[in-house]
Parts: structure tokens; C-alpha cells; sequence
């Protein structure tokens, strides 16, 4: 049998890049996975179910929830990927770009938590994943925003660790280095000095394996924080 045979699992940003490929292996594992995202087609079966939802919008967030319990009940792995990356000097950040940050990577995991967390508790059980970064215990030229999201980010986690021990809920911060996705189009590091070339950088499914090794711990082991990067 698959090692997560029959467990449901939900997770954000789950169109591309690292979101992808992790709802994909959890699925080769056997779970029923949830997928949810700004752009994906709203789809609703027994075994698929996409959700469209804006994880900095409370009220898209609280309906998505509610969705997911009515329709297939609540999920045993909750993996908060969603996230943007904004690269840019302290200087040349604006206060809406730096809001901006704050929402999609500190606000969203925020809400993703508050929506699931309670029933999770509820119900005695259950894994959630934080996606977090190399950036939320570094500090690099050209972060101030995102990284200000991603240690806030993990302060959450660690308050989430200390307030759920002995509950049966159980918390993961995965942190990764650059990972090729298509998050550095943007960027192009691959012409700019400094920036580890895509070809060397960890691939989306690298950082799905560390998820999914988090998510086959048996259930009285609290695996606190994976930190991985290129070799
Ligand atoms: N790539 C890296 O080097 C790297 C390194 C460390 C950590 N991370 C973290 O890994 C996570 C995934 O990043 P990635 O590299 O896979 O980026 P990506 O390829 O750009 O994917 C980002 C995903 O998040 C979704 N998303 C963004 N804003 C959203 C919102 N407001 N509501 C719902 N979904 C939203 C996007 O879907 P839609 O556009 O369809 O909404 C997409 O599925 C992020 O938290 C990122 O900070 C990435």
C-alpha cells in the first residue's frame, strides 16, 4: 500500500513550481489532493478537486475551507505553499510592493492556517507544511520585503509548534534554496552575478520529496524544520 493511501491532503499554489510537483508525488503516494490557486480551472470530482482561491482574501479562503470539509472532510496534510517573490534594493521597494509581500507570502499562510488548523484540531490530527525559504533565516542584498514575509513566516511556524504540542496537529517549515521554477523568470539569474544559474539550482520536485518525506513521519514524531539547497 501506498504510504498515504486514503489521506487527504490540501495545498496552495499548487499550479506550478514547487506546489505542483508536491501535489503531484503526494498524489503518487496515494493521497487525494486538493489543489488550489489563483488561475486553476475549478474542478470538482472524487477523486480531483481544484480549487480557484486568492489565499490574501479571507472570505475566498473560509469558502475554499468549507468546501474542502463539506465535499471530502478534513484533510490530514495541509501544505502552505502559495508565495511570490519580489527582488528588489531596500531602496527601490515601495511600501505597496513591500504590502504585497507581506500578503501573498506572510497573510495568505496566515489565513490558509487559520481556516484549517482549527479543524485539524478538532479532529485530533494532521500535518501542516509550511513552505518557507533559505530567506527566513538569511538575510541577502535585494530581500528586505521577501524576506520581512519569510521570517514572519517562521515565527509563525514555531508559534504554531509551541501552541499544538500534545494536540496531534503537527507542524513542518521547509525551507529551500533556489529552486529552478518559473519564480526567477523575472529575475533571469542565469545573466546576473551573484545568483546560483538555474541549471544548478534544486528542481520543484526536490523540495515535493522533502515535503512528502515530512508528511510518511509517523504521527508522534514533530519533525520541526528541513533546510535544503543545491549542493
Ligand atoms: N523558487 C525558489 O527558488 C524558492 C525558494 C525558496 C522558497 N520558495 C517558496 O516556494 C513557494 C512556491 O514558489 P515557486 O518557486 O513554486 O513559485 P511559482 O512557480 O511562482 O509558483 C507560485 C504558486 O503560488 C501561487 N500563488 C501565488 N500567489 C497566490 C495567491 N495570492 N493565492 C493563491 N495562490 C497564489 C501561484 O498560482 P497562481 O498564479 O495560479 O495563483 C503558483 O501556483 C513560495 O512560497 C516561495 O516563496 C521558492
Amino acid at each position: 500500500m501506498s504510504a498515504l493511501q486514503g489521506r487527504i491532503a490540501v495545498v496552495t499554489g499548487a499550479s506550478r513550481g514547487i506546489g505542483a510537483a508536491t501535489a503531484s508525488l503526494l498524489a503518487r503516494e496515494g493521497a487525494r489532493v486538493v489543489r488550489m490557486s489563483r488561475t486553476l480551472a475549478p474542478k470538482h470530482g472524487k477523486e480531483t478537486l481544484d480549487l480557484r482561491c486568492d489565499v490574501t482574501d479571507a472570505s475566498q479562503v473560509r469558502v475554499a475551507a468549507d468546501l474542502v470539509r463539506s465535499e471530502w472532510g478534513t484533510p490530514d496534510i495541509l501544505v502552505n505553499n502559495a508565495g511570490a517573490f519580489h527582488l528588489a534594493p531596500f531602496e527601490e521597494t515601495s511600501t505597496a510592493e513591500f504590502d504585497a509581500q507581506l500578503a501573498a507570502n506572510l497573510r495568505g499562510p496566515w489565513l490558509v492556517a487559520k481556516a484549517f488548523v482549527p479543524m485539524m484540531r478538532a479532529g485530533k490530527g494532521g500535518l501542516v507544511v509550511t513552505v518557507g525559504s533559505v530567506a527566513d533565516h538569511n538575510g541577502f542584498p535585494g530581500n528586505a520585503a521577501y524576506a520581512a514575509a519569510k521570517y514572519g513566516v517562521r515565527g509563525l511556524h514555531e508559534t504554531l509548534v509551541a501552541e499544538h504540542r500534545g494536540t496531534g496537529v503537527r507542524f513542518t517549515l521547509v525551507s529551500p534554496g533556489p529552486t529552478d521554477t518559473a519564480a526567477w523568470d523575472a529575475v533571469d539569474p542565469d545573466s546576473r552575478e551573484g545568483f546560483t544559474p538555474r541549471a544548478k539550482m534544486l528542481r520543484p520536485e526536490d523540495v515535493a520529496s522533502a515535503i512528502v518525506f515530512a508528511a510518511t513521519r509517523p504521527s508522534h514524531v514533530q519533525l520541526d524544520w528541513l533546510r535544503l539547497g543545491p549542493a
